[in-house]
């Protein structure tokens, strides 16, 4: 048997190995918790699914240079955009503690700690714009690297962990709100202008 052989066979031999060990996992988690989301990764699980999500990610893309310079005004707008399209998960301050968010699995990290800090802007831009295949993580913009909207969140992601009370009660204006929130809103703003409210089904 030639070496190249040789070499096919134990890659095949390890790519067997592999798939057995992966339907194994799989199985075990099915077994135990049933896909339930309640049940929390291990630390192996989440280890190789953060070197799994690091590596998926091109040196090149790692290594872009964010082309958006950070300003007040910048900062201000991509604040806006965080609470209206991220909060519901990552929750306005960036911990992952809200509604949807404490229900995800795996869940938000706390956008504000090293775990997420520690990564290029490049590799935020991108898990950004491309989302996290079976997380909660959306896929947000169009495939180029030059989506200035995506570029100016990852500097608001890199605000997160000087953000001020006054910035997190600002948010709370541009966090989405129900329709009956809205109903809610309205009567409370005319109560307060003195208007009288009319009854539901009344006619003027
Ligand atoms: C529907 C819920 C949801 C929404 C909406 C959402 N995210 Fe996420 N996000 C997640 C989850 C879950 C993860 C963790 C994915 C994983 O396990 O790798 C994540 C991961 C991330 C990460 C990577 C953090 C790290 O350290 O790996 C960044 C950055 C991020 N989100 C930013 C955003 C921004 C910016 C928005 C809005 C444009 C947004 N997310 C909207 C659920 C969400």
């Amino acid at each position: 048997m030639s070496s190249k052989w040789r070499f096919s066979l134990w890659s095949f031999l390890a790519g067997i190995l592999a798939a057995a060990a992966l339907v194994l996992t799989v199985a075990g988690m099915w077994v135990r918790d049933g896909f339930s989301a309640r049940q929390r990764a291990g630390a192996i699980e989440t280890e190789v699914a953060h070197f799994a999500l690091h590596n998926s990610v091109s040196t090149h893309q790692r290594a872009l240079a964010n082309p958006v310079a950070p300003s007040a005004e910048v900062i201000a707008a991509a604040r806006d955009h965080f609470a209206d399209h991220c909060a519901t998960c990552h929750a306005n301050n960036g911990s992952g503690h809200s509604m949807y968010g404490d229900g995800l699995n795996p869940p938000p990290p706390d956008l504000r700690l090293e775990v997420t800090q520690s990564k290029s802007d490049g590799e935020l831009y991108s898990i950004i714009q491309n989302g996290v295949r079976m997380s909660g993580m959306p896929a947000f913009g169009t495939s180029s690297e030059h989506d200035l909207e995506t570029w100016k969140l990852v500097l608001f992601v890199r605000h997160l962990p000087s953000l001020t009370p006054e910035e997190e009660r600002a948010m709370q204006q541009a966090n989405p709100i129900t329709p009956s929130e809205l109903r809610e809103q309205q009567a409370e703003d005319q109560f307060l202008q003195g208007i009288s409210i009319q009854p539901k089904g009344s006619t003027r």
